[in-house]
């Protein structure tokens, strides 16, 4: 095998070593390195210690590599296509070397934090590319004295809230319920929890970052301008720029909150506390958070009412009960414990979990799913719901596909905060956010079809009842129904459908912000900002 100029190359040993048993170069013209192999030379040329953490197609560790930080069992399938390469860097001049050696061979990458995007949209794609895998960048320094914080993409948000719950009972940072999310993806695609009525969502309560661009050069706010900086606030990173840290503000928490998990049945009054909820949690004080969970249990619809509280059960009992007398709050309902407690409560722990839970990277087995969003402007009436209840039902008995929703809701200081402030633009004239989740054990072609057709038809069926023009989706619940190029290119046509569903007016700003950044559109999956078109 003849690399040119292989000698001059000080790691061309461990490089060829490397690559003399991949398996396309059994296809491939065997006197021309491919794009691929050319690529890892370029690493190797520029960041040998790099090359260590290359895991190539015949590396032993590459599948439980590549399933580490896989969430959604639907694609760990043998048809799910696999990246050549997983590189995954140790120190940001890697992520610069990844970056720029793809691009000087026309190779595409796929960006992977936490690995939980619904489509699986870092780690698969039907064309050639590789995965720039930020695992190992997971630093978290806690600045308590400023209230700041500094966490790098890999981290996970249990790492990041263990960190700060460690410097201190009294701060928290506004971000989602499941705790092993990547900070990476989630606070570039916006990240919502239970405490986004108080302090927004994540993207608003970030002050900086350090990000590596299309040239491979590091910024932070001040290089990269105000633009880029606005884009990767809610926007998606993989379009844009990769994310490497994250400058992010604490927000000061009470040493108790409370908690409750209360479940109702029809006969105990579900529907009146749906049609209720709807009217009164979106209005509530902005400490407190209520979700509606509806779900069918052994073939009866069961709504739990979920509530988070920034303060005492004292408080919290009279402030819900004035307001919602229908929930029937008591002291007996409610938990009080640290915010640090609170998440793992929020995140399904068994009661008495240690908090240092949170630092346990490895997942448990997954399920398979599809998820859907809408968001809801007007409340939807009695005779509505039981329909939509009646739908779950049907659903469950009669075609086994279990559909369970979460209502969230908005308000407070969501609707503070200008659409075009962020590119995430769900914030005032929202009610609430649906996420509709189906979800199966079943291996099988013939049974994920079926569940996902479900999942669409709940979907079809709830149009009456949400926005419109365009229908609201939230990108951190990704859906490649809503338009996608499964081609790996951008068309943008295609583009400007989820891109209104996502970002509503802001789609625009985003694609010239594109255009500036990286008009050759060297960033990019298959449901990416397009660059605008002169
Ligand atoms: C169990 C579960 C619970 C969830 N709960 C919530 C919740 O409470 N609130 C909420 O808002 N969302 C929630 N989500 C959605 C979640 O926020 C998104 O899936 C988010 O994108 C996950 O980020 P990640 O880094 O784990 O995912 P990844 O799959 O690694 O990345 C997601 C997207 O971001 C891009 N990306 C990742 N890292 C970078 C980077 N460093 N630079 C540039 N681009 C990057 C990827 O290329 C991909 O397009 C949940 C998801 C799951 C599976
Ligand atoms: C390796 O680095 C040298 C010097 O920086 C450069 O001239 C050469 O083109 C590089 N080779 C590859 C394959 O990137
Ligand atoms: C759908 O959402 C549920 C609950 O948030 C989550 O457990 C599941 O992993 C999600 N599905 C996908 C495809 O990520
Ligand atoms: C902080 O973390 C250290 C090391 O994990 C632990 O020993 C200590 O008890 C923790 N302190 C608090 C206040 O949580
Ligand atoms: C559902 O049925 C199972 C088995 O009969 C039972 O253990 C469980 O408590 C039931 N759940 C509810 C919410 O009724
Ligand atoms: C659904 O199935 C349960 C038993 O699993 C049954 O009790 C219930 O009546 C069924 N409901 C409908 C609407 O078919
Ligand atoms: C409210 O809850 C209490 C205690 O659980 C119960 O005794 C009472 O009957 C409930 N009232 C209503 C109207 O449901
Ligand atoms: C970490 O979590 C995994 C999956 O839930 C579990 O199997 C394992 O025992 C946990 N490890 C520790 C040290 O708790
Ligand atoms: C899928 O196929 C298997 C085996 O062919 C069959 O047993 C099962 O009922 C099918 N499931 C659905 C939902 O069609
Ligand atoms: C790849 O192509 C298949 C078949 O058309 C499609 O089902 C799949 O969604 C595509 N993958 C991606 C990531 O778009």
């Amino acid at each position: 095998m003849n690399y040119p100029n292989s000698a001059i190359f000080p790691f061309i040993a461990l490089s060829l070593l490397l690559l003399s048993s991949l398996p396309w170069r059994a296809t491939s013209d065997s006197s021309f390195p491919s794009s691929v192999d050319k690529f890892l030379q370029c690493l190797g040329n520029r960041s040998a210690p790099l090359l260590e953490s290359v895991y190539t197609r015949t590396n032993p560790s590459f599948e439980s590599v590549l399933r580490a930080l896989i969430r959604n069992r639907r694609f760990v399938t043998p048809q799910t296509p696999k990246p050549v390469a997983i590189v995954a860097p140790n120190h940001v001049s890697h992520v610069q070397s990844t970056v720029v050696c793809a691009k000087d061979n026309d190779l595409q990458i796929r960006i992977r934090s936490g690995g939980h995007d619904y489509e699986g949209l870092s780690y698969r794609s039907n064309v050639t590319f590789v995965i720039l895998d930020m695992f190992n960048l997971r630093s978290i320094k806690v600045d308590v004295d400023n209230e700041v914080a500094y966490v790098q993409a890999g981290a996970t948000l249990g790492e990041l809230y263990y960190k700060i719950g460690n410097a201190s009972n009294v701060h928290a940072f506004p971000a989602g319920v499941c705790t092993s999310l990547g900070t990476g993806g989630h606070f570039t695609g916006g990240g919502y929890g239970n405490m986004m009525r108080k302090y927004g969502i994540s993207a608003d309560n970030i002050l900086d970052a350090q990000v590596v661009d299309v040239n491979g050069k590091i910024l932070d706010r001040a290089a990269m301008g105000e633009d880029l900086f606005w884009a990767i606030r809610g926007g998606g990173g993989e379009s844009f720029a990769v994310i490497v840290e994250w400058k992010i503000k604490l927000v000061r928490v009470p040493k108790k909150v409370t908690v409750f998990d209360v479940p109702f049945t029809l006969e105990q009054g579900a529907t009146d506390v749906a049609f209720k909820w709807q009217q009164v949690a979106p209005k509530l004080h902005e400490d407190v958070f209520i979700r509606l969970h509806p779900c069918v249990v052994n073939g009866t619809l069961l709504v739990h009412v979920i509530g988070f509280f920034l303060g005492e059960s004292e408080k919290l009992v009279p402030l819900v009960n004035q307001n919602f007398p229908e929930l029937n709050l008591t002291k007996a309902d409610c938990k009080e414990m640290s915010w640090l407690e609170s998440v793992l409560f929020w995140d399904d722990y068994p009661t008495g979990t240690p908090v240092e839970a949170l630092l346990n990277r490895t997942q448990g087995p997954s399920d398979s799913s599809k998820n859907k969003s809408d968001y809801v402007k007007t409340v939807i009436p009695k005779v509505d719901l039981e329909t939509i209840w009646k739908l779950l039902i049907e659903l469950a008995n009669s075609t086994g596909a279990n559909v369970l929703m979460q209502w969230n809701p908005y308000g407070g200081k969501m609707s503070e905060i200008r659409e075009s402030d962020l590119p995430f633009p769900h914030r005032a004239g929202n009610l609430f956010l649906i996420e509709y989740v189906v979800y199966w054990l079943e291996e099988g072609t013939n049974v994920t079809d079926h569940k996902v057709d479900r999942a669409r038809h709940m979907h079809d069926r709830m149009a009456p009842f949400v926005s419109k023009e365009p229908r609201g989706a939230f990108l951190n619940y990704r859906d490649n129904d809503i338009g996608s190029t499964g081609s790996g290119r951008t068309d943008f046509k295609e583009a400007q459908v989820y891109g209104r569903k996502y970002f509503k007016d802001n789609f625009e700003r985003l694609t010239m912000v594109k255009a500036m950044v990286d008009p050759d559109n060297f960033f990019k999956n298959e449901q990416s900002i397009p660059p605008k078109i002169k």
